[in-house]
């Protein structure tokens, strides 16, 4: 909403403009004194092309006339004059809503058909597939790429490494309900030896060759500090979305100073809620989708 100032400030230089338009046709069309008579020569020669005195096309004015209608007519029906909102009430939101349930009304059943059916189901289901993938390119590939196998920070999930589950209902409730993953910062309670040790001991369980000494000194620390969440064998737990450890899938990367800063700073990820805009029916051909990828 504008306030009163600015909404008079646009309504008058709009109106003054396209009058203006009006004045200056007007203005340009008068004869004057000393000019040439209609169709001689008013004088003007350039490089043998010679300027006439010829009235504009009556074509050419009309159309000048046409605009100026247009935009009058225009600026009553829609909004584009201040705050005034236009006879016909149009609004990018109503045209919006108003796609939204033809589309839904046009789809919804089709959507609800597939949801008969369980998501294994769906996984070997041609149909349901290309539905999916077509949902999964307009709502998630932006986060977990086109072909589902993620990058730093944004999971894969074509993989069968998951975070919180890849049974269908886990999937599901991470679409609907969203993930937030915290994993805690330790550099204030582990100082800089500390997170060393540690790092050298996660590289370790995933059988990288790593100090010895080191990665003991880091097993001790591990088995207080980290074992509530990534469990005594280092395999995560899907309650709290923390990552198996042993394995070579890293989410946030798999260089030692990237699990260095990992474990100093910590890092949250956020998977987005979607179950207003999905709902039930489409998130379930969306698990049917993402479980086709993995089995
Ligand atoms: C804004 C970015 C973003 C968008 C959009 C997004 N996601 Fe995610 N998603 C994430 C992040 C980040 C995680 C990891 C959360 C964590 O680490 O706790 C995640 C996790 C997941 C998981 C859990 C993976 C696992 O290993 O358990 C699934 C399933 C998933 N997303 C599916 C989807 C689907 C389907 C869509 C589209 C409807 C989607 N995501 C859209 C960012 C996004
Ligand atoms: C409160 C639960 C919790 C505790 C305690 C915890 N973590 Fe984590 N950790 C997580 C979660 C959740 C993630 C995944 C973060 C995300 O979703 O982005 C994670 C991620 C990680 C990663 C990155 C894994 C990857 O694939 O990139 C490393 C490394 C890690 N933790 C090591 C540790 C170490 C070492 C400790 C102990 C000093 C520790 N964590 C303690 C929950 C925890």
């Amino acid at each position: 909403m504008l306030t009163s100032f600015f909404n008079w400030w646009v309504i008058v230089i709009t109106l003054v403009n396209i009058f203006a338009c009006y004045w200056l046709i007007k203005w340009t069309m008068k004869s004057r004194p000393n000019e040439s008579a209609a169709g001689e020569s008013t004088g003007h020669k350039w490089d043998d092309v010679e300027e006439l005195n010829n009235p504009l096309p009556k074509w050419w004015l009309w159309m000048f006339y046409f605009t100026i209608v247009f935009s009058l007519i225009y600026l009553v029906l829609y909004p584009g004059l201040g705050n005034f909102k236009g006879t016909l009430g149009w609004t990018s939101h109503n045209q919006y809503d108003g796609e939204m349930a033809d589309s839904d009304a046009k789809y919804g059943p089709i959507f609800a058909a597939f949801s008969a059916k369980s998501v294994p189901e769906l996984a070997k289901d041609p149909e349901a597939i290309q539905a999916g993938q077509r949902l999964f390119s307009s709502y998630c590939s932006q986060c977990h790429g086109s072909d589902a196998k993620g990058t730093t920070g944004y999971p894969n999930l074509s993989d069968n490494d998951w975070l919180y589950g890849g049974e269908p209902d886990m999937i599901k409730q991470s679409i609907l309900m969203g993930r937030n993953g915290v994993m805690p910062a330790f550099g204030a309670a582990l100082g800089v030896k500390g997170v060393e040790d540690v790092a050298a001991y996660v590289q370790s369980m995933s059988g990288r060759k790593v100090d010895a000494a080191s990665a003991e000194a880091g097993k001790a620390q591990f088995d207080v500090m980290c074992i509530a969440c990534h469990q005594a064998d280092g395999k995560g737990s899907y309650l709290f979305g923390a990552p198996n450890l042993t394995d070579k899938t890293w989410l946030h990367g798999s260089t030692a100073s990237r699990i260095k800063q990992t474990i100093t700073e910590g890092r949250l990820s956020k998977m987005p809620a979607h179950n207003e805009f999905l709902g039930e029916d489409k998130t379930h051909v969306l698990a049917g989708y993402i479980y086709s990828l993995s089995n």
